[in-house]
């Protein structure tokens, strides 16, 4: 049925309820879930911890915009909410492109009237030692990680700041704190993301909108497809729960960020790691 809808639009974006539900009493029985009426945008939803953020958000009762470069994926993850009895769209955007994201919160704002939630969480690596490193190498991860964080929180804050509320949550990593081997653009696009949160929250915040980061220590998530299992299980190793994360783990951070028990967390850069910095 997406398929079709994707084919109709021509442009991989469309909405997976495909049952007449709205989304304030969202019809799926989450009317009490903590997240019940919220509009949230999840970018990077195709896989990974955006999916299990776009899943979670879902059952937790929020209409969700599940957006990834990817349009299948995005078409895949607002399907499998709509499944699991929420009320969800998908987007093909790329967080590079402003045109994509505008065509995208023109869309939810016409169909949904508002933006609650906008959840920050695309992001890729590509690792080299500095002596190693491409520019093309520090500018792309720059473009997508940091550039991408920027473009999309732009596209929607003006929404935002006309409701007086919203939420802007981004996915940082413990790499923006203690920097990484290897890791010279990631841990300048994470460490720049924690400098826009904490800008946002000082600018944003009698505005009604609060900003925080979340820094994962390691997930499991094909993005950590290219590290060797050897250096995997030495990782495990060094962290005191014993092994990594799952991205449900990380995906119930951002939905207790988004809700409004977390109503006066701002400009927060919280550490999900599993103790693995200490
Ligand atoms: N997995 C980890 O160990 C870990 C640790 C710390 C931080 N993080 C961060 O969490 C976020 C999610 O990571 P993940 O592990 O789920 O990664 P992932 O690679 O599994 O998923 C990333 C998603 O982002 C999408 N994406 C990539 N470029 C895009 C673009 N230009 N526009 C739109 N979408 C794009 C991809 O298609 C993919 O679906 C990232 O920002 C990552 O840096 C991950």
């Amino acid at each position: 049925m997406a398929e079709k809808r994707r084919n109709g639009s021509g442009n991989g974006n469309g909405d997976a309820s495909g049952n007449g539900r709205g989304h304030n009493g969202n019809g799926n029985g989450h009317s009490s879930a903590r997240l019940a009426g919220k509009v949230a945008i999840i970018t990077g939803a195709g896989r990974g911890i955006g999916y299990a953020t776009a899943l979670k958000f879902g059952r937790e009762g929020a209409t969700v915009v599940a957006c990834d470069i990817n349009a299948d994926q995005a078409q895949q993850a607002a399907r499998d909410v709509a499944e699991a009895g929420g009320e969800a769209m998908g987007f093909q955007i790329d967080v590079r492109d402003p045109n994509s994201l505008a065509t995208m919160v023109d869309a939810v704002v016409k169909r949904y009237g508002r933006i609650d939630c906008l959840v920050n969480n695309a992001g890729i690596v590509q690792d080299s030692t500095l002596k190693n490193m491409t520019e093309e190498q520090f500018d792309s991860v720059i473009e997508i990680n940091l550039k991408g964080v920027y473009n999309c929180t732009k596209a929607v804050v003006d929404v935002m700041l006309k409701q007086s509320s919203g939420v802007i949550l981004n996915a940082s990593s413990i790499v923006g704190i203690y920097g990484n081997f290897g890791q010279t653009n990631y841990a300048a696009s994470k460490f720049g993301v924690i400098g826009m949160v904490k800008t946002w929250a000082r600018e944003l915040g009698r505005k009604g909108i609060r900003a925080n980061a979340v820094c994962p220590g390691f997930v499991s998530t094909p993005i950590l497809g290219k590290i060797p299992e050897k250096v995997l299980k030495a990782l495990e190793e060094r962290v005191p729960l014993g092994r990594l994360a799952h991205p449900e783990e990380i995906a119930n951070i951002f939905a207790f960020l988004a809700s409004d028990e977390a109503s006066y967390i701002n400009g927060a850069v919280i550490e999900v790691s599993g103790g693995l910095t200490l």
